[in-house]
């Protein structure tokens, strides 16, 4: 499973790349606002920092709008992916834009349906939101095992990525499920790397190495 940081936040972008870990990055509108910087300046960032997909997201809501914002952002880098909302508008968007070789990523997925239109349109990645989910009571990652089962049973090439991840577990089980992409927020990478045996086990043996003679 490929693993893509799901923010605009360079500082995070930069540290957690130079651990070798990262294949992707998503972003969308709330993540770029976040960040505080300009549009274009943090996305120029994030192309020289990561090599590898990078998904921007369009603000049009009309397929018209869409096309046209898609294929001036696809302009920016070669790494860059469009993210477009899985509405009738966006399915228009997304067959369009992917017979021009555009790759799509369309997000705002909450069920089995969406995905399996979204990749009918010729989306490359289909994000099924799964914390949001948990959010308002239902279980995000049945959404995931059913799109996976689909996808698989049907020889669907659209990539699944698991995106609105909340914690490591959540990062587990889209693994266990052969999710291909887990989009993850900085702090759950973080805690992902960290374990209390880890930190107490390298205490104890710099503990003890102060009692070895260096001779
Ligand atoms: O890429 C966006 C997606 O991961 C949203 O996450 O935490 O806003 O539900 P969240």
């Amino acid at each position: 499973m490929k693993i893509f940081i799901d923010t605009a936040d360079i500082k995070e972008i930069k540290e957690i790349a130079s651990w070798g870990v990262l294949d992707g990055v998503t972003t969308n509108p709330t993540l770029i606002a976040r960040a505080g910087l300009g549009f274009k300046e943090t996305i120029n960032e994030i192309c020289k920092i990561v090599n590898g997909p990078i998904s921007v997201e369009v603000t049009s809501t009309d397929a018209e709008g869409m096309i046209k914002e898609a294929r001036k952002l696809a302009k920016i880098h070669p790494n860059i992916i469009i993210k477009i909302p899985i509405t009738p508008d966006g399915l228009k968007a997304t067959k369009r834009l992917s017979k021009e070789g555009i790759t799509i990523n369309m997000t705002l997925v909450f069920s089995a349906n969406q995905a399996l239109l979204a990749a009918k349109a010729g989306a490359g990645y289909v994000s099924p939101f799964i914390g949001r989910l948990d959010d308002i009571g239902n279980e995000g990652m049945q959404v995931v095992r059913d799109i996976a089962q689909i996808f698989k049973q049907n020889g669907v090439k659209t990539k699944l990525l698991v995106a609105s991840i909340r914690h490591p577990i959540h990062v587990i089980e889209a693994a266990k499920l052969g999710a291909d992409v887990a989009t993850i927020p900085p702090p759950v990478i973080r805690k992902m790397v960290t374990h209390p045996l880890t930190s107490k086990g390298i205490e104890k043996f710099l503990e003890d190495w102060k009692r070895v003679p260096k001779k």
